[in-house]
This record gives structure tokens, sequence and C-alpha cells, in this order.
């Protein structure tokens, strides 16, 4: 009995790699939508409550940008190469942004620098007021990526 589960653990061991192999451009597509969705989901309550939509809270609204900020450094990874396409995932990434690999890039670290730029600025909790042009500045780079570079579908 131990035996049989051994070699059932070291085949499993042996095929997994097998795959999963054909699914790294997969892996990378989910990766870069993963984290724009998380980047989303606190970039929106930021949103609401700069806009007054949302009462504003210093404290959250911190939190919120220090994590903006750290996943901001991050989809750029996964846009590896051969990843226009998917086997099994969509992906709306413009077909341009591939021969424009230089200005597209140069966007992402615009993101990472003005991220960081407001989670500096939120850390000293100024107020409502003070941060709505940093914040503004973080969300123009996410619409004019958008509008070059991430289909309509
Ligand atoms: C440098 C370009 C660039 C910047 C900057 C950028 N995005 Fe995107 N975003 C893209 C591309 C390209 C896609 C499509 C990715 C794909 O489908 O493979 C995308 C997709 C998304 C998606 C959809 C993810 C999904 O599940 O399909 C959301 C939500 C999103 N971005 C939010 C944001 C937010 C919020 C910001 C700013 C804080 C931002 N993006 C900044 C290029 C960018």
């Amino acid at each position: 009995m131990m035996v049989k589960r051994w070699v059932l653990a070291a085949c499993v061991a042996v095929l997994a790699p097998v795959a999963v192999a054909g699914g790294a451009t997969d892996d990378a597509i989910e990766f870069r939508q993963g984290v724009f969705r998380a980047l989303e989901w606190n970039f929106k309550e930021m949103g609401a409550m700069v806009q007054g939509r949302k009462a504003f809270d210093a404290e959250r609204f911190a939190l919120q940008a220090q994590r903006v900020a750290a996943l901001a450094q991050m989809p750029g990874e996964g846009f590896i190469k051969g990843s226009e396409k998917g086997d099994e995932v969509q992906t709306r990434a413009g077909a341009k942004l591939w021969y424009q690999r230089e200005h597209f890039d140069r966007l992402l670290q615009q993101l990472a620098e003005r991220s960081a730029e407001l989670a500096v600025q939120a850390a000293q909790q100024p107020g409502r007021d003070a941060l709505r042009p940093y914040f503004a500045k973080v969300a123009q780079t996410c619409k004019g990526c958008h509008d070059d570079y991430r289909e309509r579908f």
C-alpha cells in the first residue's frame, strides 16, 4: 500500500510539469489581468472617495494607495513574449502594444512612479482636496494606456 502511494506520487510529480507546459502564456495573461483587477479594486474605491461619492477615510485611502503603488510595479512581468494571444484565455491587449513595446513600458513606468507619489502623499494624510491631483495623475495614466493599448470588445 505504501509503495503504491509512493509510485502514484512520483507519477504526479513527473506528469504535472507536462500538464502545465502549454499554459505559460495563459498564466502570464491571467497574472497581468489579475494584477489589473486588484488595481481596479483599490483604485475604484479611492476614486469614489476623491469624488465625494463615498465618505473620505484618510487611513483607508492611504492603505489603498500603498497597495496600488505595490501592484503598479507588477503588470509588466505578465506581458511576456508570445502572449499576444492565449491558448484558452482571452486577452484584450492591443496588437500595437507588441511593436510599440518601448512606449508601453514607459507608460507602465509612469504608472509605477505616479502611484508611488500618490502613496507618499496619502501617507501624510493631507486631506481629500490635496490628494485629488495626485489621484488624477494616476487615473490619467490608466486611461491613456487603455485608450492606446487595450481593445474595447
Ligand atoms: C501601460 C498600460 C496600462 C496602464 C498604465 C494601465 N493598464 Fe489596465 N490594462 C492594460 C492592458 C493592455 C490591459 C489588457 C490586458 C489583457 O487582457 O491581457 C488592461 C486591462 C485592465 C483591466 C481588465 C483586466 C481583466 O480582467 O481583463 C482592468 C480592470 C484595468 N486594466 C485597470 C487598470 C487600472 C485601474 C489602471 C490604473 C491604476 C490601469 N489599468 C493601468 C494596460 C494598462
